[in-house]
């Protein structure tokens, strides 16, 4: 019976056995799953709309190239992940309805509005840079897909990385004008980004159960305090001053601390009432009416090509 079948599928997991879709699994990991693996998805697409913005602003033909492969990418991720929810029994369609009408969240960072060309480099070395401290750890996820997609999402996401940290350099070297361009996207995007990591493990509504299916392998205060570990010192190189004035290292636990998050900022975004929500959800709403008629064609021209080979 079903005590049973759930023992045996713990006994699986706790073994290091990578679940697959064909598998018996726990309708609520197949549920949890799908809505991680679906806003995950959603955070990719609606991830390229700040950045767009950037695209016909570039300074250079170089930077230009570079910041439309990037976004490129995200898009593909957000494919690579849409298919891999699809295993589970879910389709695209019904998950792009779900963002449309607002009933499945996306990532918070990307509701908030790119400034100056800056704010491209904060994003790719800071929020790509959390993005990979999460997703390291999904690549040993217990659902074979998706820790399968997140491997090369995670080389991606290293370039994405080292592109943004890249014009942070260049930026940091350059005027006071500059300079101080770059210190204020840091102003701007630093506690977003700590954001992303979720709510402190007692507020996580997911987590707990989450880590015994090995779904997630690290709490979201253990990936933001990694994040913190490991950025402060990058900042530091800039020459860039973390906007945290309770941030400093304990040799004693050899870690930072540092300040708290506004946490009434943080829900306020993720209820949809961030300074781009609106706008995001529009543009994508628009997006999704725009390809309309693709969609139709494709069908159409599926259809004529499956008739044609039957008759
Ligand atoms: N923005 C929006 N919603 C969030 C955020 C955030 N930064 N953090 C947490 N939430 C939501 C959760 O989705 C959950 O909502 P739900 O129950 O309606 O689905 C709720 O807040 C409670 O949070 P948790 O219980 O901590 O949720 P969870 O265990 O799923 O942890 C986390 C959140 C860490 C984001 C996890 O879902 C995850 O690792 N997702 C995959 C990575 C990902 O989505 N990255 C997106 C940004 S990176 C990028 O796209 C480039």
């Amino acid at each position: 019976d079903r005590e049973v079948l759930e023992e045996a599928f713990q006994v699986k997991v706790d073994a290091e056995t990578r679940i697959e879709p064909k598998d018996w699994m726990p309708d609520a990991y197949r549920k949890n799953l799908i809505r991680q693996m679906s806003q995950h998805a959603h955070s990719e697409v609606v991830g390229m709309l700040p950045e767009g913005n950037w695209l016909t602003r570039a300074p250079s033909l170089k930077r230009k190239a570079i910041l439309m492969a990037k976004i490129q990418d995200e898009g593909g991720h957000g494919l690579y992940l849409y298919s891999a929810a699809e295993t589970l029994g879910i389709t695209r369609d019904q998950m792009y309805d779900q963002l449309l009408d607002g009933s499945a969240k996306y990532s918070s960072i990307f509701n908030y509005p790119t400034l100056n060309w800056a704010d491209i480099g904060a994003i790719g070395w800071l929020v790509d840079g959390a993005a990979i401290t999460n997703q390291i750890a999904l690549c040993r996820c217990s659902y074979g897909p998706y820790a399968r997609a997140m491997v090369k999402i995670c080389k991606e996401e290293s370039f994405h990385q080292r592109q943004g940290y890249d014009i942070m350099m260049v930026m940091a070297e350059g005027t006071a004008e500059q300079r101080r361009m770059a210190q204020d996207a840091l102003n701007r995007w630093w506690w977003p980004a700590l954001m992303m990591f979720g709510p402190h493990d007692a507020e996580s509504a997911h987590t707990s159960q989450s880590m015994k299916w090995k779904i997630k392998r690290s709490s979201n205060d253990e990936l933001r305090q990694k994040f913190i570990d490991a950025t402060v010192p990058q900042a530091e190189y800039l020459g860039l001053t973390i906007p945290d004035d309770q941030l400093a290292w304990n040799a004693a636990e050899g870690k930072y601390d540092w300040g708290e998050i506004d946490w009434d900022e943080f829900r306020n975004v993720v209820n949809g009432n961030g300074l781009c929500n609106r706008e995001r959800l529009e543009t994508r709403r628009k997006a999704h009416e725009g390809g309309q008629w693709v969609r139709e064609a494709a069908l159409a021209y599926a259809e004529k090509r499956q008739q044609r080979a039957a008759s």
